[in-house]
């Protein structure tokens, strides 16, 4: 892989759960160190998206490749030890274990064994979690525990690390760390691909957006951009009739 070419390039990518086909030949790109953001109405098929590149779902059709090498067929353990890693929708850690103990966890996927340092590293980016090490996560706020699924993620030092709506029921300024977070893992030359609802949010932290509608990609550009087009309002507003 050189310099210039994609960490992750998706082509032609189709999804269908069972006969009812949801994503219809879906193209992008995602660079190292890029953050790029998929928006979209509810059920235009992001999540699916994001389950078929992590290989959580079967793909019906299309190409995906991830550090140049075809990932199409792999399992999600081989994608994960790849480096690519998905922090999956809703908060999803273990709540009767550690906030340390659900750390380890992120780390078991990946073929690197949890050493002091990665755990001093997450500590270091997530204060919060810290204070907390030795406390069941069931004892932390939906805002802490969505920072430990986060850091589940990270703590396995992911190329590329896919967030699907980390948002979801926080208060804005949990949703504002957590996205600065991700930004600033970002300048330290990991991509990120985030699914989000709060669209203004995500779109100040993205550099690239690709607008989903209906299992496909109908816009795509920089972010600045695509804050003032017109096909955002179009995406969300249900305005079918412009081009
Ligand atoms: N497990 C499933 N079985 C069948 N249909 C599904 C399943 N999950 C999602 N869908 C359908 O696929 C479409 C895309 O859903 P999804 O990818 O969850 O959208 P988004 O994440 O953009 O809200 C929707 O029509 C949804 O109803
Ligand atoms: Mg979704």
């Amino acid at each position: 892989m050189n310099a210039t070419s994609p960490l992750l390039e998706v082509e032609g990518l189709h999804v269908a759960y069972g006969k009812a086909e949801v994503v219809h030949g879906v193209d992008f790109r995602v660079h190292s160190g890029e953050f790029v953001v998929l928006l979209g109405r509810n059920g235009a098929g992001k999540s699916t998206i994001l389950h078929a590149l992590s290989g959580l779902i079967p793909k019906r059709g299309g190409r995906v490749r991830f550090g140049g090498h075809d990932i199409s067929g792999a399992t999600p353990r081989e994608i994960v030890r790849a480096g690519l890693v998905q922090v999956l929708e809703g908060h999803r850690v273990f709540g009767t274990l550690t906030v340390e103990d659900n750390l380890a966890i992120g780390t078991y996927a990946s073929d690197r064994r949890a050493d002091a340092t990665q755990f001093e590293r997450m500590y270091t980016l997530f204060p919060e979690l810290a204070e907390r090490r030795r406390l069941p996560a069931s004892k932390l706020s939906g805002g802490q525990q969505q920072i430990l699924a986060v850091a589940q993620g990270v703590i396995a030092s992911p190329k590329l690390l896919i967030l699907d709506e980390p948002s979801s029921g926080l208060a804005p300024l949990v949703v504002d760390r957590i996205l600065s977070v991700a930004a600033d893992l970002c300048r330290s030359g990991m991509a990120v691909l985030l699914v989000e609802q709060l669209v203004e949010k995500a779109l100040q932290h993205a550099h690239r957006c690709c607008l989903i509608e209906t299992g496909r990609v109908v816009a795509e550009g920089a972010a600045d951009e695509i804050r003032r087009g017109e096909v955002l309002e179009r995406v969300y507003l249900g305005d079918h009739t412009a081009s």
